[in-house]
C-alpha cells in the first residue's frame, strides 16, 4: 500500500536545490530583484479598489489601522516562509515545504489551492485590467466595444483585452526569467512613483473633519442608493469601531497577496540564504508603509462615506477622489489609471509566473505530467507549464466574470500561510539541528508563538470569508482530491523510490521505495 502521507527527506530536497544542471532553472535573482518581485506581485487591484471599499464598509478612516492588522498577520505568515525559503531554495514554495514536513497528500492540498491563488488571481486581475484599460480609452475618447471586453455571461462574446495580456506576459515569461525580472521593475518604479505622487500631492488636500472620528460609530446611518434602498449598514459588531479594524482588514488582506510569490523564485535567486528573508519581508515592508500612507490620504482628502455611495466614490474611488477634491490635478487621475494598468500587469505577471513554478516542482515529482517540468533548450524556462497556463488561465480570463475568483484567490492564500506556519513549527521539532540561514523569532519548537500567531490569524481570516466562497473552495478541493487519487499517488516519484537528483549524488539521496517497506 502507497503510503499517502510519506514525506520527501529534507536531505534530498536540499540535494534538488544544489542542481545546476541543464534540468534546473538558472539563478539569475538578486536581493533587489526579489523585493521588486514582491512589490510587482503586492500593490494591485487591493490597494486601488479595496482601500476605499474597507473604509466605507466597515472601518472608516481606520482604514490604516485595518492595513496593520492585516500587515501583522501577513508578517507571521511572512516570517515563517522566510525561515523555509532561505532554508529550502527550491521553486514550489509552499508545497515544497509541506511535502517535507506533513508528507505528500498535504503537499498536494497546498499546491491545489496555490492554484486558486495563483492561476485564479492571475485571470481576476486581468479581468479588472480590461476594465481599467476602457477607462484610460475613456480619457481619449473611445473604448472597447461591449461584447469584445465580457464574458459570454455578461452578454458579451469575449474578454478580448484580458485575454491579450495573459498571452504577452506568458511569452514574456518564456522568453526569460531575468526579462520578466527587468520588466517587472520597470513597472514597479512606476507604480511606486505615482502612488508617492498620489500621497505627496493629496497630502495638501488633507481635510481634518474628514478623519473625526476616526472610528465608524455605532450608530452610522445606513447609506442608501438612489432608489432609495440600504446598500450599507454598520450595526454588526465587524462594521463600526474597532470590529470595524477587523472587517476592514479581512477586506484589504487581498491587498497583501503575492509577497509569498517571492519564495516561488527560490531557486532562480542567487544567493536564496540571504535574499529570500530580504525578498519576502522587505516587500512586505515596504507595501504596508505605503498602504497606510495611501490610506490615511485617501480617507482625509474624501469622507469615507463618498465611498460607500454608488452615485459617488463606489466606483473608480480614487479618481473620484482627485476629481472631486483635488482641484487642478486632472491628469493625476490619468497618471493613477496608468499606474493601476501597470500594477495589475506584474501582479499577473509573478502570479503566472509563481504558478508555473510551482507546477515546476509537482511535475518534478511526478504529482503532475512532466511536460509542466521541460525547460525550454534555450531559455531555460518552465515553457510548457507557462503555454498550458496561457491556455487555462486566459480561457477563464476571456469566458469568466471577474467577481467569481478574488475571494478564492484569498481562500488559497490563506490556507497556504496556515500551513506553511504550522509547517515551520513542524520542522523545528523534526530537524533541530538543521542549519537555518533566517530563523523566523518565537517559534522553537517548544514555544512557537510566530507559527500559532500566523495560523490562528489566518484561519480566522477564511472563516471570515463568505459562505458561497468557502462552498466552491471546498468543491474545488474534492476535485483536487479525486485528481490526486486518480493520477497524483499512482505517479508520484517519492512512492516509487524514484529519486530526482543528478547521477552523481543517487546513493547519498537513495531512498527506498516505500511500497517495499
Ligand atoms: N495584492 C494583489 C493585488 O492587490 C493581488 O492586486
Amino acid at each position: 500500500m502507497a503510503n499517502i502521507f510519506a514525506k520527501k527527506p529534507l536531505s534530498q530536497l536540499l540535494g534538488e536545490a544544489n542542481t545546476s544542471g541543464e534540468g534546473s532553472l538558472k539563478r539569475t535573482l538578486g536581493a533587489a530583484n526579489l523585493v521588486a518581485l514582491g512589490v510587482g506581485a503586492i500593490i494591485g487591484a487591493g490597494l486601488f479598489v479595496r482601500t476605499a471599499a474597507a473604509a466605507a464598509q466597515a472601518a472608516g478612516p481606520g482604514v490604516t489601522l485595518a492595513f496593520i492588522v492585516a500587515a501583522i498577520g501577513c508578517a507571521f505568515a511572512g516570517l515563517c516562509y522566510a525561515e523555509f525559503a532561505a532554508m529550502i531554495p527550491i521553486a514550489g514554495s509552499a508545497y515544497t515545504y509541506a511535502y517535507t514536513t506533513m508528507g505528500e497528500f498535504v503537499a498536494w492540498v497546498i499546491g491545489w489551492a496555490l492554484i486558486m491563488e495563483y492561476a485564479l488571481g492571475a485571470a481576476t486581475v486581468s479581468i479588472a485590467w480590461s476594465e481599467y484599460l476602457n477607462k484610460l480609452l475613456e480619457v481619449f475618447g473611445t473604448r472597447i466595444p461591449y461584447e469584445l471586453c465580457h464574458a459570454p455571461s455578461e452578454g458579451g462574446w469575449l474578454n478580448l483585452p484580458a485575454l491579450l495580456v495573459i498571452i504577452a506576459l506568458s511569452l514574456l515569461l518564456i522568453k526569460g526569467t531575468q526579462e520578466s525580472a527587468t520588466f517587472n521593475a520597470i513597472i514597479v518604479v512606476v507604480k511606486v512613483v505615482i502612488v508617492l505622487v498620489f500621497i505627496a500631492v493629496g497630502w495638501q488636500f488633507i481635510d481634518p473633519a474628514n478623519h473625526t472620528p476616526y472610528l465608524i460609530p455605532a450608530d452610522a446611518a445606513p447609506v442608501t442608493d438612489a432608489a432609495g434602498k440600504v446598500v450599507h449598514e454598520y450595526t454588526n459588531w465587524n462594521k463600526h469601531g474597532y470590529g470595524g479594524i477587523l472587517g476592514g482588514a479581512a477586506i484589504v488582506f487581498f491587498a497583501f497577496i503575492g509577497f509569498d510569490a517571492v519564495s516561488t523564485a527560490a531557486q532562480e535567486a542567487k544567493n536564496p540564504k540571504r535574499d529570500m528573508p530580504i525578498g519576502i519581508l522587505g516587500s512586505l515592508a515596504v507595501c504596508t508603509i505605503l498602504y497606510i500612507l495611501f490610506g490615511h490620504v485617501l480617507t482625509g482628502v474624501a469622507n469615507w462615506r463618498e465611498f460607500a455611495d454608488p452615485t459617488k466614490g463606489g466606483e473608480a474611488s480614487v479618481a473620484y477622489a482627485i476629481r472631486e477634491h483635488m482641484p487642478g490635478y486632472g491628469w493625476l487621475s490619468t497618471a493613477v489609471t496608468v499606474a493601476i494598468l501597470a500594477g495589475f500587469s506584474s501582479v499577473i505577471l509573478v502570479m503566472l509566473m509563481g504558478q508555473s513554478r510551482v507546477f515546476f516542482s509537482m511535475a518534478n515529482d511526478g504529482l503532475m505530467p512532466k511536460a509542466f517540468s521541460e525547460l525550454h533548450p534555450k531559455f531555460r524556462t518552465p515553457y510548457k507549464s507557462n503555454l498550458v497556463l496561457l491556455v487555462f488561465v486566459g480561457a477563464f480570463a476571456a469566458f469568466v466574470p471577474g467577481s467569481l475568483a478574488g475571494d478564492l484567490t484569498s481562500f488559497g492564500t490563506l490556507l497556504a500561510f496556515v500551513l506553511v506556519s504550522i509547517g515551520v513549527w513542524l520542522m523545528r521539532k523534526s530537524n533541530p539541528e538543521q542549519h537555518r540561514p533566517f530563523r523566523s523569532p518565537l517559534s522553537s519548537a517548544s514555544f512557537p508563538l510566530v507559527p500559532i500567531l500566523g495560523a490562528v490569524i489566518c484561519l480566522l481570516m477564511i472563516a471570515a470569508l463568505d459562505l458561497f466562497t468557502l462552498q466552491v473552495a471546498i468543491v474545488w478541493m474534492v476535485l483536487g482530491f479525486i485528481v490526486y487519487f486518480i493520477y497524483g499517488k499512482n505517479n508520484s516519484k517519492l512512492q516509487q523510490g524514484i529519486v530526482v537528483v543528478p547521477k552523481e549524488m543517487e546513493e547519498e539521496f537513495f531512498i527506498e521505495p516505500i511500497d517495499k517497506k
